[in-house]
């Protein structure tokens, strides 16, 4: 199935009873599926279910669930009864020597022992660098070659940071020097878990475009390189657009030569060691996420999608348990509803084209091309629905193809066998003027199984008078799309993000209380440090910082109390 624009009218419910029964039939009879929570995306295993007493119960039916309307201030803004606070912004030292890494994306809480719910060690990525704020460099009007001493320095602004962090007096903190704080950067030496060299090396230099991630059921975490071509360009064989090889907008690679081939994997991290490796059974693209799903028999289930545009949406099926190293990976076609495998072994197409398994795993989106696999609208986020089972993607948009507002793409496995190579795929939910969003992006479910999801306009077409498509939703928001009660089916905006700013990395903590999420690139546009077009979090310094935030309130505890409120 290739979705055009017409598919996404045509798929689009009637109204909002179609929807409802659109998204599974576990939201309408009486008898709801309870969460089963323990697949490993974007929520945690340790679920504290204290029962509401009946005051509580009382308090929360009462308060009415309201969105926000689309605004363009320069602030964190939030639906009533939602707060907020910033737990930790761009620059904070975390330790002697390391500080808080720019653009923060992926959050990801573990517990800092099976069942503590209000200690724990906060994964957070950082994405990319905007080389104004951080060195001082104007990309469109400063000389090249860079100067290697800024370089150095922007490379310790991406990858990772691990940072300790505790409920205290009820409020999420930040604790400085922790012994646990760390970070991983552009300068880390991680090696590859692979029996091969990679373009001759054992290990590659640093890990960077750290976009969104996972948790593996074992308590890693992943870490998922997307745009590496940013700073070390496309190798050889990356065919999709953008830039030219070696050449890019950074111009680290004028510095430091590395090869592109050692960038675009899913990075696996222990946030207890710092220890790091690079998977190459996931294969090379721009990785969005990974979420993984275990088998009863232990294999894991890994999918991951190319936010590219007309890339592509894979699944890795693992040979041995608790593996990610050993099995198989496979690429959709949608069209067909088959998952088809990037097996050399087995793909003679694959070998007449490539010389090894490696190669096919490098040059993953034209081996993806050769099999006939679908493209796909920038797939970004990919999270397993606890309430049917399915996987639901988020398609992001496709300009040149005319999808300016995206979707998101619902995948039922045959017979909900997450090993399944077949399965069908349909729209779960188009964006537009209609629905009050616009370029799906991260997801998360709460502890009812409401989805949330942040949306990515882009800097340049929020709020721009040239690009009217995007005039109806001002800057980019968190969006819920209920499922239970007379509000299912609505999508409210519940968190809209300062100027130019993305909201990303939504986690819950253990006892769904507190919502982590990453504000980033906030006066992103800016040009001139004097005059900065955002200077949220407004701490005084006339700078934006990109930031982790953490959001409470009744309507985050209505929300993932909504079915047991619906229930009674
Ligand atoms: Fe970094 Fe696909 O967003
Ligand atoms: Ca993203
Ligand atoms: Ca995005």
């Amino acid at each position: 199935m290739t979705i055009t624009e017409n598919d996404l009218k045509m798929k689009k419910p009637s109204n909002r009873r179609d929807f409802i029964s659109f998204l599974g039939k576990a939201t309408l009879g009486a008898v709801l599926v309870p969460p089963f929570l323990e697949s490993c995306g974007n929520h945690n295993n340790q679920i504290s279910h204290r029962p509401l007493t009946e005051e509580e119960i009382n308090d929360l039916k009462k308060l009415v669930i309201e969105g926000l309307p689309p605004t363009d201030i320069d602030d964190v803004v939030l639906a009533r009864g939602l707060d907020s606070d910033v737990l930790i912004r761009w620059g904070t030292p975390i330790n002697e020597s390391e500080t808080f890494g720019f653009n923060n994306d992926f959050t990801c809480f573990i517990p800092i022992e099976e069942g503590v719910e209000d200690d724990g060690l906060l994964w957070v990525n950082h994405e990319y660098v905007d080389t104004l704020f951080i060195t001082g460099y104007n990309r469109s009007t400063d000389p090249r070659p860079r100067k290697k001493e800024d370089v150095d320095r922007e490379m310790k602004e991406v990858g990772g940071s691990i940072i300790r962090v505790k409920k205290i007096d009820g409020k999420w903190t930040f604790i400085p020097d922790d012994p646990l704080n760390r970070r991983i950067d552009g300068k880390t030496e991680i090696p590859f878990a692979w029996p091969e060299p990679i373009m001759g090396k054992r290990s590659a230099i640093g890990t960077l475009s750290n976009c969104s991630g996972g948790i593996t059921p074992w308590g890693t975490i992943l870490t998922c390189e997307e745009n590496y071509e940013d700073f070390y360009g496309h190798a050889p064989g990356d065919f999709s657009a953008g830039y030219e090889v070696g050449r890019t907008w950074t111009g680290w690679d004028e510095v430091y030569p590395y090869p592109s081939e050692h960038y675009g994997w899913v990075v696996e991290v222990d946030p207890f060691t710092g220890e790091a490796k690079k998977h190459v059974s996931l294969g090379r693209c721009s990785h969005e996420c990974a979420t993984l799903k275990r088998l009863e028999d232990g294999r894991i289930v890994a999918y991951t999608g190319d936010d590219q545009k007309n890339e592509h949406i894979y699944k890795f099926i693992s040979s041995k348990p608790d593996s990610l190293e050993e099995g198989t990976l496979y690429v959709a076609d949608t069209e067909n509803g088959i998952w088809l495998s990037l097996d050399y072994e087995s793909q003679p197409i694959l070998q007449k084209h490539f010389s090894s398994q490696t190669e096919v795993l490098i040059r993953l989106r034209y081996a993806a091309k050769l099999l006939g696999a679908t493209p796909q609208n920038r797939p970004e986020d990919i999270e397993i629905d606890p309430l049917t089972g399915h996987i639901f993607i988020a398609l992001t948009n496709n300009k040149p193809k005319k999808d300016y507002h995206g979707e998101i793409l619902k995948i039922k496995e045959r017979d909900g066998c997450y090993d399944a190579l077949e399965f069908e795929a349909e729209t779960l939910i188009a964006g537009g003027k209609e629905t009050d969003f616009s370029c799906p992006d991260n997801l998360a479910f709460d502890m009812s199984g409401n989805l949330w999801f942040t949306c990515d306009m882009s800097s340049g077409d929020m709020n721009n008078l040239l690009k009217p498509q995007y005039w109806p939703f001002k800057n980019n928001s968190l969006h819920v799309l209920i499922r239970h009660g007379e509000d299912a089916g609505k999508i409210i905006r519940v968190v809209s993000a300062p100027i130019q700013a993305e909201l990303t990395g939504p986690w819950f903590s253990p006892d769904n209380k507190t919502l982590f999420l990453s504000v980033q690139h906030p006066g992103e546009k800016t040009n001139d440090l004097d005059h900065p077009t955002s200077t949220w979090p407004h701490d005084g310094d006339n700078i934006p910082k990109p930031s982790v935030i953490t959001i409470e309130g009744p309507l985050l505890d209505k929300l993932n109390r909504l079915q047991e409120l619906v229930e009674g």
